[in-house]
């Protein structure tokens, strides 16, 4: 069974949707390690709740971002997780970890790339006005949002919906989409020939 890292700042329910679709066995790895940058974030909550092991990793004790990436690689090593996902995690990976974990490493974006990279995307898609937005799962790169796509699904904005709205539409995609991946990408059913991934 293939081991799993995610990595996360934030609320994590995508993580928790990982952790869910681990636990009824839709997608069959196991949760080696969960790593955030911030202390408070309610991703390792939800970890420590499911019993994963968990590691906060101040970015401010490193003298740098290869510093700080090669101590995250380092604790990934030990872990041997075969797999980086991430998971709205709001750090760019250095060459070096890319490198380190070369096509094993997942991001996902609420946004159909190559449109609305970077932060905020579903607000600004939404004060864009554009009427498909929708989800990306991509292998990493060392560009940012920019590598091999793996699933995208649209989703169409309405006239008169809230960007909350929207928000919480795009999440629940998320959810399901990740899970969809993850579940490939674990069976060994991804492989990326230049831009492509065949499945
Ligand atoms: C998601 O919208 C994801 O696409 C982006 O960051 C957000 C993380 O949300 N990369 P959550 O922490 O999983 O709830």
């Amino acid at each position: 069974m293939k081991n799993l890292a995610v990595l996360a700042s934030g609320r994590g329910t995508n993580l928790q949707a990982i952790i869910d679709n681990v636990k009824k066995g839709s997608i069959k790895a196991r949760l080696a390690l969960v790593i955030s940058d911030q202390e408070k974030a309610f991703a390792l909550k939800r970890a420590r709740r499911a019993g994963i092991p968990t590691l906060y990793a101040d970015p401010k004790r490193f003298a740098g971002r290869s510093a700080y990436d090669a101590y995250l690689v380092k604790a990934l090593k030990k872990a041997r997780v075969d797999y980086v996902i991430l998971a709205g995690f709001m750090r760019i990976l250095s060459p070096a970890f890319i490198r380190a974990y070369k096509n094993r490493i997942l991001n996902i974006h609420p946004a159909l790339l190559p449109a609305f990279k970077g932060v905020e995307a579903i607000p600004r898609a939404y004060r864009y006005g554009v009427r498909v937005t929708g989800v990306t799962v991509h292998f990493v790169d060392e560009e940012m949002d920019h590598g091999p796509i793996i699933l995208q699904e649209p989703v169409t904005v309405s006239a008169n919906e809230s960007v909350a709205e929207l928000e919480a539409r795009i999440h629940r995609v998320e959810h399901r989409l990740y899970a969809q991946a993850l579940q490939k990408l674990v069976a060994g059913r991804l492989r990326i020939t230049g831009r492509r991934v065949l499945s």
